[in-house]
């Protein structure tokens, strides 16, 4: 009998020549931990712990831990924890978004090179539930992703407060002078008040929402607040259904296909999700040979209304979206648009899942189908001179009296050209220019920020200005409203259209075309195009380099390319 088809720690053996001294030996130091004979022949469940005291989101990841351990110890299996890369959003410089493939790449082979039949990855902030789903695509061993939660909004100052929409809210007032540095700084302590993901529909949300709309989170969990009971429960629950899965495998490539990726898609906007989600998702549907075309999703954001009142789009947090039904309640709306025949990792299809489910539904949080809160989905891609491979725009999130617009152009050549111009009073700019960023993509030496949602500029913010058109090939984050057009490709720093816009061209947007077309002459961008020199170097060595020669644009997850699989005709 093959390693592979052995149970627990026979899987899968450390290479000393002789397998049963390798099993002995295992066998032996695995005993070190005070484990019996009879626990380490039972099934071992690892479980992917990404507490860091560098990532406030996983602060209850110990008590998630434990609770995922007892579900497996009641199961009759041996639940091993161990550690990967944890990508805390706001501690990571020069963005997180640079080190979600290396932490894929720790999950996946992590996942494969210790000896496990099944598992259950716990990650909640932003960059980190794609990073384990790509991960486990591509090991493709028996897997539950099971997400901290999100935050509790707070009460301050008789008004509810929760990150990070108010985040924003409140620094754009600091920098319009409404609020003073004391305020600020009051407001600092409490935004973020509890354990848990950002406490709105920002990326961190989005991705657990579509953890659970792609089938590998159980149903219903993805919006439990993290200091809920029910999130503890909903741990146990995993790790019993891990050990379940340990002796009847259902595979992430059973799991995520091509009409599941479909299924994601629609509950992205009709969660008004955010912008960082198309390119999490094409990445975790490229492990395992799903492409998403951003014209498709132009269709299914046409058919798909807003289903959710929560911010940034509307008014609620996530904790509101628990209450009100959970995301259960937002694909019974769906369900007539959904493929209900895909398998979910708790062995139900997502049909069998919805019939069983109690009707709940907070109508003030999740709308119906027939009476949305939106009318067409969230997210649309625009194609055009400026953006021949697609860029995006949050609709729901944006102000609609500027979709149809042309404008003259005020352009940043780079993140650090932005902060030193931005406030300045010499800066030439008018309420109704389009502000546009360069050199903020995957490729730039930035790694893609979330730094789309450019600020509006000091003075005009000063005089009442709320929303520009902005444009950028950078990301942004999904707590932000604006119309604020990201992820423009190809990217400047690859000598896309976007490095060759100048001041005072112009631009033209049509949301209503899903266009966006720089209005220069081809013979004055070919003049510029031979002038155009790459901004940065390759890195010489290490994940930088890596990183550097590897990365894909944004209509390929920003994966690397290396790590996607060739993508399969789709069956029908
Ligand atoms: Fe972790 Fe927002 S900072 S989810």
């Amino acid at each position: 009998m093959g390693a592979d088809k052995k149970i627990g720690l026979a899987r899968g053996l450390t290479n000393y020549g002789d397998s049963d001294f390798s099993l002995y030996l295992r066998r032996s130091f695995a005993k070190s931990m005070g484990f019996s004979s009879e626990m380490l022949a039972k099934p071992v469940i690892g479980i992917a712990d990404t507490g860091s005291g560098f990532n406030n989101c996983h602060r209850n990841m110990p008590e998630l831990v434990e609770a995922v351990k007892r579900g497996v110890l009641a199961a009759g299996g041996l639940p091993l924890a161990f550690p990967t890369v944890s990508l805390g959003e706001v501690f990571l410089s020069p963005t997180s978004m640079m080190f979600r493939n290396l932490m894929s790449m720790d999950t996946e082979e992590m996942l494969r090179a210790q000896p496990m039949d099944a598992a259950v990855l716990i990650g909640g902030c932003d960059k980190t539930v794609p990073a384990q789903l790509m991960g486990m695509a591509s090991a493709d061993i028996p897997a539950v992703q099971l997400i901290v939660g999100p935050m509790m909004p707070n009460m301050f100052h008789g008004e509810r407060l929760g990150a990070c929409t108010d985040c924003r809210r409140f620094w754009g007032m600091h920098r319009a002078g409404k609020v003073d540095q004391a305020g600020i700084d009051e407001i600092e302590g409490n935004l973020a008040a509890t354990a848990g993901t950002c406490a709105v529909m920002g990326t961190a949300s989005t991705m657990a929402s579509l953890a659970e709309a792609l089938g590998m989170a159980l149903p219903g969990t993805a919006a439990i607040p993290a200091v809920h009971a029910d999130r503890l429960r909903a741990a146990e629950a995993s790790g019993r259904r891990a050990v379940e899965l340990a002796k009847n495998p259902i595979r992430p490539s059973q799991i995520i296909t091509g009409k599941s990726v479909e299924n994601a898609l629609r509950v992205l906007l009709a969660i008004g999700g955010s912008t960082n989600a198309i390119v999490h998702l094409t990445a975790i549907a490229g492990r395992v040979g799903v492409n998403i075309d951003l014209n498709r999703l132009n269709v299914l954001s046409d058919t798909t209304p807003v289903l959710v009142d929560l911010k940034p789009t509307g008014q609620h947090y996530m904790s509101d979206l628990y209450a009100a039904g959970g995301l259960g309640a937002v694909l019974r709306e769906l369900r007539p648009l959904l493929h209900l025949d895909c398998m979910t990792v708790s062995g139900q299809t997502l049909g069998e899942r919805l019939d069983a489910e109690p009707g709940w539904v907070d109508r003030g949080v999740v709308k119906p189908f027939d009476a949305p809160y939106q009318k067409e989905g969230g997210l649309v891609a625009l194609f055009g001179s400026l953006a021949p491979n697609g860029a995006i725009l949050k609709r729901s999130a944006a102000d609609p009296g500027l979709f149809e617009r042309e404008g003259r152009v005020v352009v940043f050549t780079s993140l650090d050209d932005l902060a030193a111009r931005i406030d300045t009073p010499e800066l030439d700019v008018q309420p109704d220019d389009f502000l546009v960023l360069q050199n903020a993509g995957p490729k730039s030496g930035y790694a893609m920020p979330e730094a789309g949602y450019l600020p509006i500029p000091q003075k005009l913010a000063r005089a009442g200005v709320k929303d520009m058109v902005r444009i950028s090939d950078a990301r942004m984050s999904g707590t932000a409203f604006g119309t604020i057009v990201l992820h423009v490709s190809p990217e400047a720093a690859v000598g896309g259209p976007l490095a060759l816009v100048r001041d005072g061209d112009r631009i033209r947007l049509s949301v209503r075309e899903r266009r966006i077309d720089l209005l220069v002459a081809e013979d004055e961008l070919q003049r510029r195009r031979a002038q155009w020199k790459p901004p940065v170097e390759t890195p010489s060595r290490g994940y930088a380099r890596l990183y550097m020669q590897s990365v894909t644009q944004a209509e390929h997850g920003c994966d690397f390319a290396f790590l996607r699989r060739p993508a399969a005709p789709e069956k029908s």
